[in-house]
């Protein structure tokens, strides 16, 4: 897709004005601002109780802690000088591992673990092995388990890594975000290329192969050169994934975003050209788009059969297990029967656990429509398709329970970024990066106006 066909869709309106309004990236379905208090600590005991020896699941741990504020970040975390509120933390982590595992029904197996942030590198190597030993302990890990760090390099010397590395991990996502300098620091993040060049070797050469890299477009002042740049220069890391994230300024959330001007912006038809320039260069040089923000290379699990990518709080996994239990503060929890979310404060985090209380606060529990419309929802992120029709089927209802939500997708039809073949929707290559509004049209709460998003592009 290049910038110019968009252009010429619209007659010059580009599809980014009309579409880029504010809607959900369905990391979840319901969505987090459609949690509530009614699941709590005892709910979720409860749901731990059904998973025992056998069943797979997944874990991630939530490690909310940086040493400097980038000022576009959006995720959880809290900036530290010292170390001592990072090792109370870990002392509660390890105690919220034993309080989870003695709610399980058996030891299960764990396919895969992500410790995400925050910055998970501020870990000291000591903590590393003791949570690794814990978990080792706690769940029957797989001999092919994925173990995956997000990385700042930053911080990184070539003795961490060997002790990340010698924990088990074999998965690095590493923070990048643009190489331009003057970009860097309008972001307050200077990291020149040298730093993530020498991490990306030490990485490798101490087996850590499997390597994403997190881009960003839509900063203060980048243009659709800096992208390109970016973007090339990227090429040179061969990393088997790429996540190319569009900047969520949400400033009345994220109250340190005002830092960064919005006059320095680029507005939506601006990013919708930079976001498709990155994939072209990125297709052109043999990676393969998955769902709407990540790219990969053949041979990398997430490249592949429909119904082999899943969706979780990070974006796109190779991970389809049905159950995920979340560690740490905010961590999110999915499991067949619904979802259940951490306290994000720090010392509420703390009290609970020092009380022996599981830090659950919110939450949602899954109806039968819910879970229909997560189902569909879902393949539509991640597989760009859904029959509908044997969706609704397959749960019970009518094949044809969904048409009025089909129905209201037809301008998107016209406007070739969706195909309607009986009650198979399927997104085309020029509606990819609108797929979270094709999404949006099986979200039953989106119309009750709770919680403010980002925009689509
Ligand atoms: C937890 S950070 C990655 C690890 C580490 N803390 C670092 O920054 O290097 C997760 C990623 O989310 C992305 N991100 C953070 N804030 C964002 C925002 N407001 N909009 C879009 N992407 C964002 C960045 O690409 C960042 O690398
Ligand atoms: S982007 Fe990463 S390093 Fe920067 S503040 Fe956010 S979590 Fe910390």
């Amino acid at each position: 897709m290049t910038a110019q066909s968009l252009q010429d869709i619209e007659g010059g309106k580009t599809l980014a004005v009309r579409y880029g309004g504010a809607v959900p990236r369905y990391t979840s379905y319901p969505t987090a601002p459609h949690f509530s208090g009614l699941v709590n600590g005892d709910v979720y005991a409860e749901w731990l109780g059904t998973i025992g020896s056998g069943d797979k699941v997944s874990l991630y741990l939530h490690i909310p802690f940086c040493h400097e504020l980038c000022w576009y970040c959006g995720c959880f975390t809290k900036i530290v000088r010292r170390y001592k509120p990072v090792a109370g933390y870990v002392e509660s982590l390890l105690r919220e591992i034993d309080m989870v595992v003695e709610r399980l029904a058996g030891k299960p197996e764990a396919t895969c673990i992500h410790f995400g942030g925050g910055s998970p590198t501020i870990l000291d190597p000591r903590d590393w092995q003791r949570v690794m030993n814990r978990l080792r302990a706690s769940f029957d890990i797989a001999a092919d388990a994925e173990i995956a760090v997000e990385i700042d390099p930053r911080t990184m010397d070539e003795s961490y890594i060997r002790a990340l590395a010698d924990a088990g991990v074999n998965r690095a996502s590493i923070g990048i975000q643009e190489f331009d300098e003057d970009i860097q620091r309008r972001i307050n993040r200077v990291q020149p290329f040298q730093v993530t060049a020498q991490v990306v070797g030490w990485l490798r050469s101490n087996g850590i192969e499997s390597l994403n890299l997190d881009l960003m477009y839509g900063l203060p002042k980048q243009t659709v050169r800096h992208v390109e740049d970016m973007t090339a220069r990227a090429l040179a890391f061969k990393a088997n994934r790429i996540a190319l994230f569009g900047y969520a300024h949400v400033p009345w959330m994220k109250t340190h975003q005002r830092l960064i001007r919005d006059d320095e912006l680029p507005g939506l038809e601006e990013r919708w050209h930079q976001a498709s320039r990155a994939a072209e260069i990125l297709v052109e040089n043999g990676y393969v788009r998955v769902g709407f923000d990540h790219f990969a290379l053949p041979g990398d699990p997430i490249v592949g059969e429909a119904g082999g990518v899943g969706r979780n709080f990070q974006g796109y996994t190779a991970d389809t297990a049905e159950t995920l239990i979340g560690f740490g503060a905010s961590a999110i929890s999915s499991m067949r029967q619904g979802y259940a979310q951490n306290v994000a404060s720090l010392p509420s985090y703390a009290h609970s656990i020092e009380a022996g209380l599981l830090p659950v606060r919110r939450g949602v529990a899954l109806s039968d429509d819910d879970r229909l419309r997560r189902f569909v929802i879902n393949r539509i992120m991640c597989d760009m398709q859904a029959d509908i029709g044997r969706a609704c089927e397959a749960h019970g209802l009518d094949a044809g329970a969904l048409d009025t939500e089909i129905d209201t997708l037809r301008p998107m039809v016209r406007d070739g970024l969706l195909d309607i073949t009986g009650r198979t929707v399927t997104v085309t290559e020029v509606g990819r990066p609108l797929v979270r509004n094709v999404a949006a049209a099986f979200d039953a709460y989106l119309s009750t106006g709770e919680g403010r998003h980002s925009a689509a592009v």
